[in-house]
């Protein structure tokens, strides 16, 4: 069974001013990440389909497996609030650890596998806007382009 997956790369500048402010979004988020351990600071944003936005950051803990990533915080607490409307585009940004500036980042396999739990709750994919180094966006128009052969089935 093959699955091609695409990642599309655009530049910040180039995207329409909705990617811009979900990337703003996030930019601002990671600012206030609590992140005294790894000190990477991750800030996600969502769009979804009522216009509403909303953003989180990565929540560490002294006992490490306890910490939380802005994703999955992120797609909790709009599940939680609004758990009929479809979340349509995500947007992460990271600061690098050594603060130079921000990094490249992609969701972790946790992130990805949550992420499709709601794709399939709504049977709707969720873009995913990845801000990286020099202004570099990387878009990924669905879930499978990061996780194609993902866990999705009890029966089959
Ligand atoms: N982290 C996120 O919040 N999102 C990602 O996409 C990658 C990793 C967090 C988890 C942990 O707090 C820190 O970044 C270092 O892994």
């Amino acid at each position: 069974m093959e699955k091609n997956i695409t990642l599309y790369e655009h530049t910040f500048l180039s995207l329409n001013s909705e990617y811009q402010e979900l990337i703003r979004l996030a930019k601002i988020a990671s600012e206030n990440a609590y992140a005294p351990y790894s000190n990477f600071k991750v800030g996600a944003s969502v769009l979804l389909e009522n216009g509403l936005t909303f953003s989180a950051n990565n929540q560490e803990n002294i006992c490490f497996p306890v910490g939380i990533c802005a994703e999955r915080i992120l797609l909790g607490y709009t599940h939680a609030n609004y758990p009929t409307v479809k979340p349509l585009m995500l947007a992460i940004a990271a600061k690098k650890a050594d603060n130079t500036g921000y990094a490249t980042v992609t969701p972790c396999g946790l992130c990805r596998q949550s992420i499709s739990e709601y794709e399939r709750k709504f049977a709707h994919p969720l873009e995913i806007i990845m801000y990286g180094p020099e202004d570099k966006v990387y878009i990924a128009k669905g879930i499978d382009q990061l996780l194609p052969y993902k866990f999705e089935s009890l029966n089959k």
